[in-house]
């Protein structure tokens, strides 16, 4: 149960209890007053009737008083008391010696009880209650007795009033009491209520959250606890994202630092390798290659032998292009840098192509700008890069399709974009293609050395290469080289 309802039903039980009780209290002591006022009038119409019927029936009774005139009096005065049902004339021997209304029937009277309570009694009959009050003579005692039948009737109906009046106000009340109720424990939780939203708003992540802290009272003191516990909970959360966001950037820096040492690192093992193995390798390569050029002239065409000889001899020679590369790669130190027409050496490259069966079905676009400035390079490093960037193309393409060649001046530089109708490079790859070694080549297609040879060509003449996708489809490639030494 909500500490709410608690309150409510507590204050509303309470206020019951007082009203019930107040009520029950009222309700007697109001039951007591109308019974003694009825006693009251009883004991008006004793005083009023008595010295009449004494006259009539006393000691020394004035004989000449006409009864019927006297009955005819005491029922006149009887009239005037609405809740008087009947009465009777007792004498001190129990005799009924007059009776109003006639036919009424009256209980018998227990006259050895009348000399208590100031020589009256009364008695509940049914639903009448019964008064016996004596009438006093000139030597004060009591000669006759007037035995009274007062209806409750009356009485019961105005409690009955009494009681719904009663049972109005106190609905009344209770519902007032209710409203009330509700108003205060609204007012005392409205605020407990909102700092438990705000506790929530918290827990699900908002720290931004807050409780009001307006009026007075351990509860807005409560609240005000609560907003400083929960700025320095939102501090301390936005300086542990600081510095976890710094130690993400450090940690990218140096998975960043860790590739280029190891980048650097493989380069110069190759480097190493290659310049060791090159010689020992190339000699016997060559001397192969020498000796298979020398069976195929021997054998016959169709044979099956001279297709293995030719086998040997396009190996040797993917051998001795790897070797080249390698050599390059370990080459240390640039190049001249001397002005190279950028137009020109592209199109001594591409007339060189194409005589080559893979560029056959491939069209070459060019566009350069009259006014394109001269770059500073050394001129075979160009068209080698050049060569393998265009080799790449037209594998991707697998010989068919187009390369776009766009040149363009910045300012001290010129970028050549090579751009083919491709598949294009998957967007992991775009790094991984510079590195030696990476290629996605079938054995025997490639080695993964054309890009790393070109980059470290390009960067040693103060350049830049890198790989892109057309938005279209199919690669590109950026060839940026500076416009002086
Ligand atoms: N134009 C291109 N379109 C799509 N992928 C390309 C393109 N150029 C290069 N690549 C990808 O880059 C990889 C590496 O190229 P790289 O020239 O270094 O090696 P390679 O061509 O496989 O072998 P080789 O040493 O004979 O050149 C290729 O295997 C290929 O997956
Ligand atoms: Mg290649």
């Amino acid at each position: 149960m909500t500490i709410r309802r608690r309150l409510w039903l507590s204050v509303m039980a309470l206020l019951g209890f007082v009203l019930l009780g107040n009520g029950l209290v009222v309700l007697g002591v109001e039951t007591r007053e109308l019974h003694r006022s009825l006693v009251r009038e009883s004991k008006t119409f004793a005083l009023l009737a008595g010295p009449q019927v004494l006259r009539l029936f006393g000691e020394g009774a004035m004989r000449s008083e006409d009864p019927a005139r006297t009955k005819e009096r005491l029922s006149a005065i009887a009239e005037g008391l609405p809740s008087l049902v009947a009465f009777a004339l007792v004498s001190d021997r129990g005799k009924i010696l007059l009776k109003y209304p006639e036919d009424a029937v009256m209980p018998p009277v227990d006259l050895s009880r009348t000399g208590e309570e100031e020589g009256e009694q009364y008695r509940r009959e049914g639903r009448s209650i019964e008064l016996v009050t004596p009438l006093h003579g000139r030597e004060g005692s009591p000669q006759l007795f007037f035995q009274l039948l007062v209806s409750e009737e009356p009485v019961k109906a105005r409690l009955l009033g009494l009681a719904w009046v009663y049972t109005g106000s106190f609905l009344l009340l209770l519902a007032f009491g209710a409203f009330l109720a509700s108003k205060i424990a609204k007012s005392i939780l409205g605020p407990l209520v909102k700092l438990k939203s705000a506790a929530l708003r918290i827990k699900e992540g908002d720290l931004s959250a807050r409780a009001p802290e307006a009026g007075a009272g351990e509860i807005s003191d409560l609240a005000r606890a609560f907003n400083a516990m929960a700025r320095e909970v939102e501090s301390h959360r936005d300086k542990l994202e600081e510095s976890n966001k710094a130690l993400t950037r450090a940690y990218a820096e140096l998975q960043a630092m860790q590739g280029e040492l190891v980048s650097l690192e493989r380069m110069a093992a190759v480097g190493r390798t290659a310049a060791a193995v090159s010689h020992e390798i190339d000699n016997p390569i060559g001397i192969i290659l020498g000796t298979v050029q020398m069976m195929r002239e021997e054998l016959a065409v169709d044979s099956e032998l001279y297709k293995d000889a030719e086998l040997i001899e396009e190996e040797c020679k993917r051998c001795r292009r790897i070797v080249r590369d390698l050599l390059d790669l370990a080459r240390p130190g640039a190049g001249k840098c001397t002005p190279v027409d950028l137009p020109s050496v592209a199109g001594l490259v591409l007339r060189g192509l194409s005589h080559h069966p893979s560029f056959r079905r491939i069209e070459f676009r060019s566009r350069f700008p009259d006014d394109l400035p001269p770059v500073f390079a050394d001129v075979d490093g160009v068209k080698q890069v050049l060569l393998n960037l265009l080799l790449n193309a037209a594998k991707a393409m697998e010989g068919e399709g187009t390369v776009e060649l766009e040149a363009r001046a910045g300012e001290g530089f010129v970028r050549l974009a090579i751009l083919d109708s491709g598949p294009g490079i998957p967007e992991e790859n775009l790094e991984k293609i510079f590195e030696p070694f990476f290629t996605t080549a079938g054995k025997g297609d490639g080695s993964g050395l054309g890009l790393s040879v070109s980059r470290r060509i390009v960067e040693e003449q103060g350049g830049r290469l890198w790989a892109g996708n057309r938005p279209e489809r199919g690669g590109a490639f950026y060839l940026e080289l500076p416009t002086e030494c």
